[in-house]
């Protein structure tokens, strides 16, 4: 053993066990003093269902051993998609970690943490020594499971779980008649996207109707509802990238019915007005709604990835000189 130890490249073998992907939990129990103690833990597993069994290792040299092993009674939270906060807060040592958090209160005042995607109230069944760590088995008192997507952790990184679909996505079948070319275009980025804008750009336009705006207002009210003031030719150019111009005149016309104005920070530069501002405000809420209606069917973890993509390909396809509206991240 003392051989095999010596051979092995503790960094190597983080890096290989970082290959089993795991959720992240919080466990937290309450020390002889009564202060709340907590960290974040990925060693958690199941163990047994009859006696209801978990278990998970806490190191050696973690400021919370004494307080787990002198408590009777932990609590374990399997970490929601959106709770990587907590995750990180709980990974620190020493901090005030449960600072503004609303706890409730479980066996032996154990706190008990909001928002998580499920939560195993645990007595210390058995303790064993396993090498720097210290391995806890509880016996499951009670446990609460939400409708949340979980948070996940692989390769020292978190990440989420999107369920593989079946069958798996394939390219688009040939529909009768279609030549392959046409099928290779149905399949193809540009028209996926192009589709999806069009779709929810046509869902959203009995909303713009109804405020008197056309797709090009829409348009110009959004580039400038990011805060910065734009002159005409700066309007112009990145309304360029999806194939769209302005004018002075359009402008001026916006003017007329207080959508736009002239800033004051920007010679020649045009900022949202009153009427635009209030468009725009309302236009967002209407926009998330039919962002909703998109997503239906879609989880929480799948929206996520759909967006994470999205952005890769802004970025992969981002040639530096085109006019951007938002920085594009490198
Ligand atoms: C994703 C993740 C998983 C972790 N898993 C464990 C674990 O299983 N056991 C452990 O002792 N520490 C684990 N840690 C590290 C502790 O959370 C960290 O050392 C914490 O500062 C310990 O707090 P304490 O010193 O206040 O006890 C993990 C950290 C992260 C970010």
């Amino acid at each position: 053993m003392n051989t095999a130890a010596a051979s092995i490249d503790k960094r190597a073998f983080r890096n290989a066990l970082g290959a089993f992907t795991t959720g992240v939990t919080v466990v937290t129990t309450c020390d002889a003093a009564g202060r709340d103690v907590g960290l974040t833990v990925n060693s958690f597993n199941s163990v047994s269902l009859e006696p209801p069994l978990v278990l998970w290792s806490l190191a050696r040299s973690s400021g919370s051993l004494p307080a787990f092993v002198e408590a009777e009674h932990f609590a374990v939270h399997i970490l929601a998609a959106d709770q990587e906060p907590m995750s990180n807060r709980f990974a620190q040592r020493g901090a005030d970690k449960f600072a503004g958090i609303e706890l409730a209160r479980g066996e032996g005042g154990v706190p008990l943490l909001p928002g998580c995607a499920a939560r195993f109230r645990c007595r210390t069944a058995f303790r064993h020594e396993g090498g720097d760590h210290e391995i806890f088995v509880g016996e499951v008192l009670g446990f609460e499971a939400f409708e949340r997507a979980p948070l996940v952790f692989h390769k020292g990184g978190y990440a989420v779980a999107v369920k593989k679909r079946q069958p798996p996505p394939t390219a688009a079948a040939p529909l009768p008649n279609e030549s392959p070319e046409a099928s290779i275009s149905r399949d193809a980025l540009v028209y996926l996207l192009g589709s999806a804008h069009a779709m929810l750009l046509a869902a959203m336009r009995p909303a713009l109707a109804a405020r008197g705006l056309s797709d090009d207002d829409y348009f110009v009210l959004n580039i400038l509802s990011v805060g910065l003031p734009r002159t005409v030719e700066q309007l112009d150019a990145l309304m360029g990238l999806a194939g769209r111009r302005v004018t002075l005149q359009q402008l001026a016309a916006m003017a007329q019915r207080a959508l736009v104005r002239p800033a004051a920070a920007l010679a020649g530069g045009w900022q949202l007005a009153e009427a635009g501002t209030r468009a725009m405000l309302e236009m967002a809420a209407i926009s998330k709604a039919t962002e909703e209606d998109a997503l239906q069917q879609i989880d929480y973890s799948e929206a996520h990835l759909l967006k994470h993509l999205l952005r890769r390909v802004i970025r992969n396809t981002w040639r530096g000189e085109q006019p951007a509206l938002w920085p594009v991240a490198g």
